[in-house]
This record gives C-alpha cells, structure tokens and sequence, in this order.
C-alpha cells in the first residue's frame, strides 16, 4: 500500500499488487528458476491440465474458429445480441422453464453481473451482505461504488449453512437501510467449495419469504461455478424454489462463461433476472443495460456469438457438455484425492461438496504460505485460512499437499 500521489483515492483502500496474481508470479519465478516440475502453483482460479497448461474445450474452440469478421468485430447491442440473450437463458436454466419474467443483459463475465447489481440495487453508502469466506473482488467491487461488504456466518458448527447467522445479520442491517443485496456464491462457493442442498435452500426462501413488506432484498446468486459442480441439472435444482419467492425479493443470477466454456479471457456472462412482474424485468433491463453504457458500453461480441452458434446446433451443444464432462471428472477426482489425503493425514478441512478450491482454516495463514513457498508450493493465505486450488493442481499434487499443510498448521 503506498500514499496516493496523482490519482484520488476517493475511500478505496488500493494496494500495489493483486494478492493472488502476485504469489502465482512469484511461482512462475521459481519455475523458470528450478523447473516446471519442482513447483506446485495452486493459486490459480482456472483450471489447467496436470502438466499446467490452461485446458481450453477444443469444442468451444472450434466454434470460435468458425466466426466470421462480422460477428467478433462488430459491436454488440449494449445489452448483448438477441441470440445470447436467448441462449445464456437456456444455458443457465436447462430444463427449468421459469414461469416468472426474466430478462437477461450480457456481462464482461460474472464479475460484470455483480458490478451491475450493485450499482442498481443498493444505494451509495449501503451495506451489501454475504458469507464471511467469500471471493475477494467483492469487497472491491463495494469499495469502488461507494458500498461496503458485511458479512455473515457462513457455516454453523457443524458444518451446514449457517441460516442463523444470515438472518441475524440481515435483520441488523434492516434497521439501517430498507433495501439489501444478500449475494450467495454457490454451487462450488469459491474459496470452500460449498453449495447449499435444497434443504438449505428452502430455510434461506422461507426466510426471506418472511421479511416486513415494506423491506426489499435483491438475492444475487453468483453461479460461476455451477457447472463444474457435479451434474449439470442437479447443480440447477434450486431454481424451481427461487419461483417461490414473494414479490418483493429479486433474485438475479450473475452468470459466466469463463469457467463453464473456458472463456476466461473473452469476458463473456449474463445477469439473469427472475422477476415476478413484468414491470420489474423491464426496469431491471433499462437500469443495467443503463449501467452498462457508462462503465464498459457493449461487451465483446465474440464470446456471445459462440453460445449462440452452440445453443443453434444440439449437436455442437452436445460435444461441449461430454467434452467439459471429462474435466469436470477429472477435477472432482482432484477434489476427493485431497479430502481422502487430508482425512489420512488429519488435516481439517471446510466443508467441501465440490469445485475449483479447498479451503483449510488456520490461525497462522501467511506462516504457512510463506514456509510452504519455500519447498516450492504456493496456495493463497486467506484471512482465516489456506486456499488451495484443486484446478490447477496435478492427482499427484492433491496427494501431496495435505500433509506438508498440515506439517505447518498450529
Ligand atoms: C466467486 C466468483 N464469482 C465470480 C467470478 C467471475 O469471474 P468472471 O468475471 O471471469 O466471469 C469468479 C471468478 O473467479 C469467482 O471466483
């Protein structure tokens, strides 16, 4: 962190290096000083194969190369191109058919769908509630628009979601400010690899169902991850409940392509509202698509073109799913190797269901980091524990970790 010299700071906290870009360059560092093979990067928020080449669906990557000039130069309507706006739907509800009215606006990313929220749901000066182990950007997206983050009790003790927690802090909140946007990043949830059951689900809906009417709650539900949670239909199977929802609690989906369809660097994704009037659906359009204009105007056409041509032909959309099923095994078989090796060596893990990250809690977080950087394997220190990523890590590695973790755990 240095004093600002030129630029303003205007309340945000702005540090000199990204936390996590900065360790996975100090990896690269080691590994172009020792060898590829003496180093283990698991900071890395994509997924990447066990040599550590970043794994790009060659079926995505065939459409791609099928665009024309056209459709990746031109720009994109401000809210995205009506066949994205069809197919991101399709794609993020399946064989759900939403009786509710929703619209969706394209995004640079998920990143872009929560910027969005933001902006047009909560008020300058707001705060905006989510779990307490939560991906970082959050807080920086609040910082940047003049909104600060509180956060709730993610798990109870023994290991649920912690539905108490959440309505205790919302409660606390409403004696502030009449609106609130709760975001829940599941399936997946980065940095545990949580997801909430149905069960758990239906107490946060019944929850919510029960706020004073004159209370308003914008639920964000970040589903990055959702498709590399297990079955794709099972990892959806909250969204009938979310229909069960009263009037005046929004749920909007911050979707994304860049995991789903390893399109990290095309900056493509969706909000998706579920509103239950019409009205609602048109103003959630006209505000975001507003929001949008004045912070990146369109998005990049690419991306949208490419779902589009996939959710046209059922035999492209079929390779795309057998072909992401194939990673999606290989990373749960990731995901069980470190929890069988972490169960061996008895190193506590959070609850982890699935997903790109395991996070273990700790009281000495940068000790261990910085002790473990020095045998050659980089995870990220969080504030309360070790974020390892499974996705960019080898079979070999996930055996490996737990117990040089556990090795430095006080
Ligand atoms: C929890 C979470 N939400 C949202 C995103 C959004 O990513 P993108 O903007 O690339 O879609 C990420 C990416 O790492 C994430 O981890």
């Amino acid at each position: 962190m240095t004093e600002m010299i030129f630029a303003e700071a205007n309340g945000r906290v702005i540090p000199t290096e990204d936390k996590i870009f900065g360790i996975s360059n100090r990896a690269k560092a080691m590994m172009a000083e020792r060898g590829k093979d003496r180093v283990i990067n698991a900071t890395i928020g994509a997924l990447l194969d066990d040599d550590g080449n970043l794994i790009v669906l060659s079926s995505v990557d065939k459409v791609f190369r099928m665009l024309t000039p056209e459709e990746y130069a031109a720009y994109a309507p401000i809210g995205g191109i009506p066949e994205f706006k069809e197919a991101v739907k399709k794609d993020m509800f399946r064989d759900f058919k939403p009786k509710c009215f929703t619209e969706a606006v394209a995004t640079p990313g998920g990143t872009g769908a929560i910027r969005n929220v933001v902006s047009n749901y909560s008020n300058y000066g707001d705060k905006v509630l989510t779990t307490d182990w939560h991906w970082a950007p959050y807080g920086t997206i609040m910082s940047e628009q003049g909104r600060s983050l509180e956060t709730f009790q993610l798990f109870t003790e023994e290991g649920g979601f912690n539905h108490f927690s959440l309505k205790e802090k919302m409660y606390e909140i409403f004696k502030l400010q009449d609106r609130l946007i709760i975001i829940l990043n599941t399936p997946s949830h980065n940095p545990t690899g949580y997801a909430l059951n149905k069960q758990e689900w239906k107490s946060v809906i019944d929850m919510l169902n029960n706020i004073p009417s004159d209370k308003k709650v914008t639920l964000l539900i970040d589903a990055a991850y959702s498709d590399f949670a297990g079955e794709e239909s099972e990892a959806r199977d909250y969204l009938p409940l979310i229909e069960e929802l009263n009037d005046n609690v929004l749920p909007i989906i911050a979707h994304s392509l860049s995991k789903s369809y390893t399109l990290y660097g095309l900056r493509t994704g969706a909000m998706i509202c579920m509103a239950k009037t019409k009205e609602v659906a048109e103003e959630f359009k006209r505000a975001c698509e507003f929001s949008s204009r004045a912070s990146w105007s369109n998005c990049a056409r690419a991306g949208q073109a490419i779902l589009s041509k996939i959710y046209a032909d059922p035999e492209l959309l079929q390779m795309v799913m057998e072909e992401r099923k194939t990673y999606r095994d290989m990373l749960i078989k990731r995901g069980e190797t470190f929890m069988e090796e972490a169960k061996k060596v008895g190193l506590k893990t959070l609850p982890f269901r699935s997903g790109f990250f395991i996070t273990i809690p700790c009281s000495n977080p940068e000790e261990v980091a910085s002790k473990l950087e020095e045998q050659g394997i980089f995870i990220v220190p969080l504030a309360k524990g070790l974020r390892v990523s499974g996705a960019s890590i080898s079979i070999e590695a996930c055996r490996k970790l737990p117990a040089a973790i556990k090795a430095l755990i006080k």
